[in-house]
């Protein structure tokens, strides 16, 4: 009997792992299947071996294969522990995207947030790390400034639970630290802080996991980029030239041999003045078509343009992100953006 991989994997996606939600090969948890003359083997990644799931997921699994193949089929499935498999403890997050600029007051955080939401808003399952360990502003976009993050432990080590707001789970040092006091941290520092609310936390199973990163091209995006396996930045500017400058240096940084995160392409925040009472004119304050210039410039593609409008502003400074509201026309390219972003990651994994 000619087995296809794409059979096998088709029946396995019924397979159900219940202390995650879903189903063994969305969650990542199929490993070097091999097929042979009637035979099929491959391993199953799981957070531990000992948890008595493992036994109930490879029973579904071999139950699943023989009623699709025949009794007549071999079946090995191994399981192994993530820690064999070294793979971290973001082996449930699907996606890693950071947002990023060279320069600082651009709007990154603005766009992390409403990136956040309008790809929760699209269905999928949202976390959002805000990596400015030394200015952190998500706690108040998202009007949760004060509360604590739970902490449990597991295997001996402390896990951080993330807080959740709009259905997102959010991290930020500023939930840790009183972010009135000036923030002075060393280099490596910030990193092991970076580490912590990346590796300690307990994500579960994500299909997004957006970083909003510290302006430049410092020490917490080199750690982010060697040590994490990042699906790919979006990058952000406002129209001017001076901007754009270091726009580029921490695109190009990105695009290192070494480091190499894709970049998904760049949003235009800032692109135009929009009152708000004539929300359909457009100003462009700075000039027009800086965005596009830009995008081509780097050879990325521009993924979405944002006017300048009080009420992101507000709505930063009042917990309520502009992506929440349906009346808004930036809420819509929020979700503009967001469809864009996910074609381009399923573009560049293909290329893979
Ligand atoms: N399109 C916009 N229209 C109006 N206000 C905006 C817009 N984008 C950002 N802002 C405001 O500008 C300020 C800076 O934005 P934001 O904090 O998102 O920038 P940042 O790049 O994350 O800054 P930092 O480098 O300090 O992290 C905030 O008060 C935010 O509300
Ligand atoms: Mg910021």
């Amino acid at each position: 009997m000619v087995l296809s991989k794409s059979e096998v994997v088709d029946v396995l996606k019924g397979v159900i792992y219940f202390a995650k939600g879903d189903n063994i090969v969305d969650l990542g948890m199929l490993d070097g299947l091999e097929l042979g003359e009637g035979s099929i083997s491959f391993r199953l990644v799981f957070p531990r071996t000992d948890e008595p799931a493992v036994n109930i997921v490879i029973n579904s699994a071999n139950k699943a294969l023989i009623e699709a193949f025949g009794e007549d089929i071999r079946i090995d499935i191994k399981p192994v522990s993530e820690k064999e498999k070294g793979r971290g403890p973001l082996s449930g997050v699907k996606y890693l995207i950071a947002v990023a600029s060279g320069k600082g007051g651009v709007g990154k955080s603005t766009v992390a947030a409403n990136l956040a939401i309008a790809l929760a808003r699209s269905g999928a399952k949202v976390g959002l790390v805000d990596a400015d360990i030394y200015g952190p502003s998500i706690p108040m976009m998202f009007g949760v400034e004060g509360q604590q993050p739970g902490v449990f432990e597991r295997e001996g080590k402390p896990v951080i639970v993330p807080i959740e707001k709009f259905g997102i789970k959010l991290l930020s040092i500023g939930f840790f630290v009183d972010t009135n006091k000036p923030l002075v941290w060393r280099g490596p520092m910030a990193t092991s802080a970076l580490n912590q609310l990346l590796s300690d936390a307990d994500w579960g199973v994500l299909d997004f996991l957006i970083i909003d990163l510290p302006p430049g091209t410092g020490d917490i995006q080199l750690t982010l980029a060697q040590s994490y396996s990042v699906t790919g930045a979006v990058v952000v500017t406002t129209p001017q030239k001076l901007a754009f400058a270091d726009v580029k240096r921490a695109a190009s940084m990105f695009n290192q041999e070494k480091l190499h995160i894709p970049l998904l392409g760049l949003i235009e925040n800032m692109a135009y003045f929009t009152p708000q009472d004539a929300p359909d004119k457009k100003y462009y304050i700075f000039g027009k078509g800086h965005g596009e210039r830009f995008a081509s410039e780097l050879g990325i593609p521009l993924l979405g343009q944002i006017p300048i409008v009080e009420q992101i502003t507000e709505g930063g400074d009042s917990g309520n992100p502009i992506a929440l509201d349906d009346e808004s026309p930036v809420a819509r390219s929020f979700a503009d953006i967001a469809h864009t972003v996910r074609n381009r990651i399923t573009a560049i994994l293909l290329q893979k």
